[in-house]
């Protein structure tokens, strides 16, 4: 699967991943009873995520989609967001849950988690398959996460390495040859 000089090591297979993601559901499920929820999933990583998910909260849901991106020369983020594809429905006054694939400087669900109570959602929850805590910038509150990971660069299950690998069911790190 991996190209000649990338290599990938499986950390978090396929039956681990849709366990988690079944807690996760019964978890939201539970928090959100009697009421509905409107789960934001961000382009592209957090596709597969926000799917699998949304199948298995038992509450009404509304799935959306947006986009952003963060300037930055490289692989060295500014910390800058940048809205690129916004939602469509209106979001006040619902209950807003926004699924990332990963959390690692912080900087894009704090930009988010602002945005949408700006709109003056009824409430905004975060949720991150992925965290990667030793890398974080700004201190945000993650209310669901489904793994806890080291600093290393993670593929699959949506994650990209230049724009290679989302398609993996699993999660491996990527390493290269010298
Ligand atoms: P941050 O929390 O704003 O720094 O941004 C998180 C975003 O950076 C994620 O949505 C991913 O697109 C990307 N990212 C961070 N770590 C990784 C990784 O290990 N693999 C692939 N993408 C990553
Ligand atoms: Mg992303």
């Amino acid at each position: 699967m991996a190209e000649t000089n990338e290599h990938i090591h499986v950390i978090l297979p396929e039956e681990e991943l849709d366990k988690r993601i079944r807690e996760l559901g019964a978890e939201i499920s539970e928090d959100y009873k009697g009421e509905s929820v409107m789960m934001i999933g961000v382009l592209r990583g957090a596709a597969f995520f926000t799917c699998e998910l949304a199948k298995r909260v038992t509450v009404p849901v509304t799935m959306e989609f947006m986009s952003t991106s963060s300037y930055g020369s490289g692989t060295v983020s500014s910390g800058e967001v940048v809205l690129k594809q916004d939602v469509e429905l209106p979001v006040e006054g619902r209950n807003i849950i926004i699924c990332e694939d990963i959390i690692d400087s912080g900087n894009t669900l704090h930009y988010l988690s602002k945005l949408f109570k700006d709109r003056k959602a009824k409430s905004v929850r975060l949720c991150a398959m992925l965290d990667k805590p030793d890398r974080r910038e700004v201190d945000v509150k993650v209310d669901y996460t489904g793994f806890t990971i080291p600093d290393e660069f993670v593929v699959g299950y949506g994650l990209d390495y230049d724009q290679k690998y989302r398609n993996l069911p699993y999660i491996g790190v990527v390493t290269f040859d010298k």
